[in-house]
């Protein structure tokens, strides 16, 4: 494959000359291959699609405005899918799409608890399905989307919230605890990832829950678990500049403080109680005040938000 060392000027032919790149970057077949590009010639490949947007026509509503700004915040027909849905934040996000107006896809391993994630959906009116999944196994994730879609037809939203805690210090910890812990945290969000952007249309959007410990840190020695959110915040922007011009699919992350679940259940003694000076609002976050910036994010609300990370930690990270 050739890469032409010049490039046409970008800014003056952004429709015609893009498709070209993206043609020598994925030669059609050859998806694995990566291409054989010089540092130079990478460096001058404007990677990001500029899309030929329509500009506003003056008089004429555009499709939020006539819609009103509230219903941008609904969900009503679409699918979500949450990982992490057997327990503490993950059925918070469940339970906030379905009162939002979407169905719900459920994973996580511990099926038995997903039913209860189900029932809490139905009860807000809307359908959901519950899938046993490990999510640092790749078919496993490529099953619930599968499901989700063979269920509902379509899958809109992805919330990657399954996730494992530790607190090992750095010198004792063995290679298999710090493995584990990125293999569910911060692979197992990517393995999501891959398979809901093979089925999502235009419109889409992908939540990772990360945490403030992707910021800074809280005292705990916690390597593992700080890298694995670290790195999901770099998957976050990586996802949203590959998928958002190309599939039209944003990707966000949510980096939550302090919230309690079965999670800071495992805190040592008091610990949570003297991280609460940290927080200027002073208090734990309520499951709720999260959903609630998940289903913003998800909508078309927030359609102009792609690649960021929003704390959501009561004002952990300025204090
Ligand atoms: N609570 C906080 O203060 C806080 C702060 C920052 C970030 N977070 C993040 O928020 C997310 C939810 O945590 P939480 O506080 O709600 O804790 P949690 O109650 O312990 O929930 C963790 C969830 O992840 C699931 N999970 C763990 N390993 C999995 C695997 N291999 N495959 C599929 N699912 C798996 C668990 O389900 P199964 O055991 O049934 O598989 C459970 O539903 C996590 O990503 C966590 O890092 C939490």
């Amino acid at each position: 494959m050739v890469i032409p060392r010049r490039l046409a000027p970008v800014t003056a032919m952004p429709g015609l000359f893009i498709p070209l790149v993206e043609r020598c970057l994925v030669p059609p077949g050859i998806v694995s291959e990566a291409p054989r590009l010089s540092e130079r010639s990478l460096a001058s490949l404007p990677l990001r699609r500029v899309q030929q947007h329509e500009r506003p026509t003056p008089g004429r509503l555009s499709d939020m405005e006539s819609r009103g700004i509230l219903n941008c915040f609904q969900l009503d027909g679409r699918v979500a899918v949450v990982t992490g849905a057997s327990s503490g934040l993950g059925v918070a996000f469940a339970r906030a799409f379905a009162e939002a107006g979407a169905d719900v896809a459920l994973g996580a391993r511990r099926a038995d608890r997903l039913q209860a994630t189900s029932s809490l959906v139905e009860e807000a009116g809307r359908k959901a399905i519950a899938v046993a999944t490990d999510v640092s196994r790749p078919e496993d994730c490529q099953n619930l989307v599968q499901e989700a879609v063979a269920a509902f037809g379509r899958v809109d939203i992805l919330v990657n919230n399954a996730g494992v805690g530790t607190a090992v210090p750095a010198t004792r910890e063995t290679p298999e605890q710090f493995r584990k812990v990125i293999d569910v945290n911060l692979s197992g969000c990517y393995w999501m990832a891959q398979a809901c952007a093979r089925a999502m249309q235009p419109g889409s959007s992908i939540i990772n829950i990360s945490s403030v410990l992707g910021l800074t840190t809280a005292g705990l020695p916690q390597a593992a678990y700080a890298a694995s959110k670290a790195g999901l915040i770099g998957l976050t922007r990586d996802l949203a500049q590959q998928w958002t011009g190309r599939k039209g699919i944003r990707v966000n992350a949510l980096a939550p403080g302090f919230f309690h679940s079965e999670m800071t259940d495992q805190f040592p003694e008091g610990y949570l109680e003297g991280q609460m000076n940290r927080v200027v609002v002073g208090r734990p976050g309520r499951p709720e005040e999260l959903a609630a910036a998940a289903v913003f994010l998800a909508g078309d609300g927030a359609g102009y938000i792609t690649g960021q990370t929003l704390a959501v930690d009561g004002g952990l990270t300025i204090a």
